[in-house]
């Protein structure tokens, strides 16, 4: 993709991968041109993510949508206005212990909302042969995988979660619109993403801040589940790259080069939140407690990511060690605390749905 991209509206901006996303186009790559943030603020969303970027360049350069990808007649409408050259769809509903308890919203959104978003595409592919649509995806639809064996772009699909169904059925969609209308599209699949503006579902916020708190740490079934971890700044300079060099067409698989079981993950967080916080780590190592097992649980995720290595140039930059220390650090700055929102009406949401499990 060498034109050069003057516009582009991202789907999901106030949620934690998109507002990492933004951040990362004004701050690291400077980037000149319009953005336009489509987000219908479901609980997961914080527009305090991109108060910095509303400063400094809503009306200008930055602007926000309050509107859901399911409409597509609002959505063409703020993509006509400002000439949108460009989608980075991130929108969806991104909590598979969420998508077991209410698969619906998950239908919804995942894959009734990323055809909408394809049909405003297609229209504006009509009119701009340059424009291009990129596909966020996960890892989790190629399911689960023995102690050994990576997944690569090859890997058959084999979603086993309500979520990873339903984004597997929107790669299928963003694909198919590739085939049948010819409609440029990139797509990339990435593994477990961390780093700040996290919502305090996700494993490594909803850790830190019970151990703050002096609550138990759930850990689900025996806690040898692994997943590979990546620093969400290498996500969305993968992203750029796909964006910037990628074939359309073409699938990407992004990784962190780091499998970590998640009973290690949890022993290693409480190591470093004693080092930050000056506290005896086995105070937080006596708070984890193992707990009922998720349903349909994968085992073990891993990303063979030679594909974006080797033909596009790109490989994560941070160590989980140094992805860590920066994630803490960004949790544990008190002014910090207010984006990660949500805490309350988390803890009320798990106490109604899952009662111990949760913690
Ligand atoms: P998130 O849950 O933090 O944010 C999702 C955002 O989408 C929220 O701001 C929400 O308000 C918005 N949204 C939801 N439904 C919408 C709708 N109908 N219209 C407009 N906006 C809507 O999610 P995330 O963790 O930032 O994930 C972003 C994308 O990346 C998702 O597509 C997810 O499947 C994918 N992904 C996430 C990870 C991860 O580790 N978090 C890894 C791989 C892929
Ligand atoms: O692999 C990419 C996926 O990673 C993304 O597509 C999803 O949007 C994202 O939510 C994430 O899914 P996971 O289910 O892997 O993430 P989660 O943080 O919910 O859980 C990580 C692991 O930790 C998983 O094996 C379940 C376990 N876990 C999670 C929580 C919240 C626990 O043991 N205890 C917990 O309290």
């Amino acid at each position: 993709m060498a034109t050069e991209r003057k516009s582009i509206l991202v789907t999901g901006g106030a949620g934690f991968i998109g507002a990492n996303f933004i951040h990362h186009l004004f701050e690291q790559l400077n980037f000149k041109g319009k953005v336009i943030n489509l987000d219908c603020l479901t609980y997961a969303s914080n527009v305090e993510n991109l108060k910095s970027i509303e400063e400094k360049y809503s009306g200008s350069r930055y602007f926000f949508e309050k509107v859901s990808i399911n409409d597509a007649e609002r959505a063409l409408e703020i993509c006509n206005r400002h000439a949108v050259d460009t989608i980075v769809h991130f929108a969806a509903e991104s909590h598979v212990d969420r998508s077991i308890l209410g698969p619906a919203a998950f239908v919804e959104t995942n894959i009734v909302g990323t055809f909408q978003l394809l049909e405003v595409g297609r229209k504006l592919h009509k009119e701009n042969s340059d424009f291009v649509f990129y596909h966020v995806s996960t890892d989790e639809v190629y399911g689960s995988l023995g102690p050994t064996g990576s997944f690569t772009e090859e890997t058959p699909y084999d979603p086993r979660s309500p979520y990873s169904a339903s984004k597997a059925s929107s790669d299928h969609l963003v694909r198919a619109s590739f085939h049948t209308y010819g409609l440029p599209v990139l797509i990339s699949n990435c593994s477990n993403n961390y780093g700040p503006y996290q919502h305090l579902e996700k494993l490594i916020p909803h850790m830190i801040t019970k151990m703050l708190s002096g609550q138990k740490l759930p850990v689900y079934g025996d806690g040898k589940n692994i997943r590979d971890w990546l620093y969400v700044g290498d996500h969305c300079e993968a992203i750029w790259t796909i964006l910037t060099k990628g074939q359309v067409g073409e699938t990407y698989n992004v990784g962190g080069d780091c499998e970590i079981t998640n009973i290690d993950l949890v022993r290693r967080l409480c190591e470093k939140v004693a080092k930050f916080t000056e506290t005896p780590a086995q105070k937080f190592l006596d708070l984890i407690e193992f707990v009922p097992d998720r349903p349909g649980h994968d085992r073990r995720y891993s990303i063979d990511f030679s594909k974006i290595s080797s033909q596009l140039g790109w490989k994560p930059k941070h160590s989980f060690e140094e992805g860590i220390e920066k994630t803490l650090r960004w949790y544990l700055d008190q002014s910090n605390w207010s984006r990660t929102q949500s805490g309350e009406e988390y803890q009320r949401w798990v106490a109604s749905n899952y009662g111990k499990r949760g913690g």
